[in-house]
């Protein structure tokens, strides 16, 4: 079978290597992909969705998966799927889930899904009567898609006030910001594999957001991933349940089945999980460390979905450990150095391309998040020092990494 893989990260650097241990898929093209993810699959860029549409007929493509949100919501999903090609990804009105965050709390509020209590602000003048009487600290969000770095926590009125002035001058015609209750807990997240009211889930994987070791600095899109993270085990049926089983059967309702991978972004606390957030797609860098564990065929598993057998299909995870490593330019996530010469050489670790370039016979960074380092062993322990170890041969100078991925206390494996 051919696939056509939408984006140009590492997430889809990884998928692209999840196929290639598909016994069905005979043929991958990334598109635009990237000079690093082009060492190892065949990159072509395809300008608007007629073009992709078109390549898929002209090619006989047989899968096209969306990598990143912005093609979903833009609408390529629902137009692939209008001129009959195959594809693995939600529609638009399903991928609202992610695409705005009021209608996931609404939706959330509405089926008692547990999540931060939230208050929508329409404007300043609402902004300024929810912040006067809210209690801190509190959470500060846009409306729409963020990548990641839209979330402000405010600890006090001014504070609150101050960001809330940011945010409207840069959220100009979405429907307002989110404030929420601050949740105390730790993070972990859980993909959910969907065929409209049917699914099941993955293993656990844990992203490391802020951009110093202890979690410390700025939010980024994602520093370093883990897979699995065995604590979270125990809430499994919980997340399932009370999560997934409602948001699933309130989106067939609504008339915008799900179907594809769903990212439930949680926080375990003293009450239980709730929900952070959802995206409409893998994490990056979560799915660099989740899906060289996979063991089940990974078109098989496209294909379950896609054809709503998911409930059947027997899905089955390496019984290793996985740590991702994200090295990226210095400045990120503010401006960001570009043009750094990146030499790889050959090393037992996996190297998953972001940010990456070609400039005559060299690889050179040209984003924020250049590359991904993983590696898989028996224990965590294994993997984080076969991991590090790559990092140190990697030629990347100035290159900005977590020295920590794979040390928090609730990683039990
Ligand atoms: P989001 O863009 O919604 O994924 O948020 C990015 C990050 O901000 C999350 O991964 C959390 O670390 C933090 N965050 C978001 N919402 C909350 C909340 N209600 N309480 C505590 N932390 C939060
Ligand atoms: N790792 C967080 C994200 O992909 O949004």
């Amino acid at each position: 079978m051919k696939v056509l893989i939408i984006g140009s990260g590492g997430r889809e650097h990884a998928v692209a290597d999840a196929f290639s241990r598909s016994s069905t898929v005979s043929e991958i093209i990334v598109s635009p992909g990237n000079a690093g993810i082009a060492e190892d699959f065949r990159c072509l860029p395809l300008n608007g969705q007629d073009e992709i549409a078109g390549f898929c007929h002209d090619k006989a493509v047989d899968l096209v998966f969306i990598g990143p949100e912005q093609p979903i919501k833009d609408g390529l999903s629902d137009l692939l799927r209008a001129e009959g090609i195959r594809v693995l990804a939600p529609s638009r009105d399903a991928a609202r889930l992610e695409t705005s965050k009021a209608f996931a709390k609404q939706l959330m509020l509405k089926h008692h899904v547990p999540t931060a209590s939230y208050s929508l602000l329409r404007d300043e003048s609402a902004a300024r009567e929810v912040l006067a009487k809210c209690s801190y600290p509190i959470v500060l969000k846009a409306d729409g898609l963020a990548a990641g770095k839209g979330v402000i926590i405010c600890s006090n009125e001014s504070a609150a006030l101050q960001a809330c002035a940011g945010l409207f001058r840069h959220s100009a015609g979405s429907s307002g910001i989110l404030a929420e209750e601050y949740l105390q807990g730790w993070e972990v997240s859980l993909f959910a594999f969907c065929a409209k009211d049917t699914f099941q889930t993955s293993l656990f994987a844990q992203d490391h957001k802020q951009l110093y070791d202890q979690d410390m600095g700025p939010n980024t899109g994602g520093m370093g991933a883990v897979c699995p993270v065995v604590a979270a085990e125990e809430y499994r049926q919980e997340i399932e349940d009370k999560i997934l089983a409602p948001v699933l059967t309130a989106m067939k309702e609504l008339g915008c089945p799900y179907e594809g991978v769903l990212y439930l972004g949680l926080m375990i606390t003293q009450q239980g999980p709730k929900v952070v957030e959802f995206n409409c797609r893998f994490g990056d860098p979560e799915a660099q460390a989740l899906l060289p564990l996979l063991k089940t065929d990974f078109m098989e598993l496209c294909l379950a979905m896609t054809e709503g057998r998911i409930g059947k299909l027997k899905l089955e995870w390496m019984n290793q450990a996985a740590v991702a490593v994200v090295l990226a330019a210095p400045g990120y996530p503010a401006a960001y150095k570009k043009g750094i010469r990146i030499r790889c050489p050959q090393m037992d670790s996996k190297v998953f391309f972001s940010g990456v370039t070609r400039e005559h016979s060299d690889l050179i960074s040209c984003g924020g998040r250049v590359l991904t380092v993983m590696n898989m062993a028996d224990t965590l322990d294994n993997a984080r020092a076969a991991v590090y170890r790559d990092i140190e041969s990697t030629d990347f100078p100035e290159k900005v990494y977590r020295k920590d991925i794979g040390k928090r206390k609730n990683l039990l494996f």
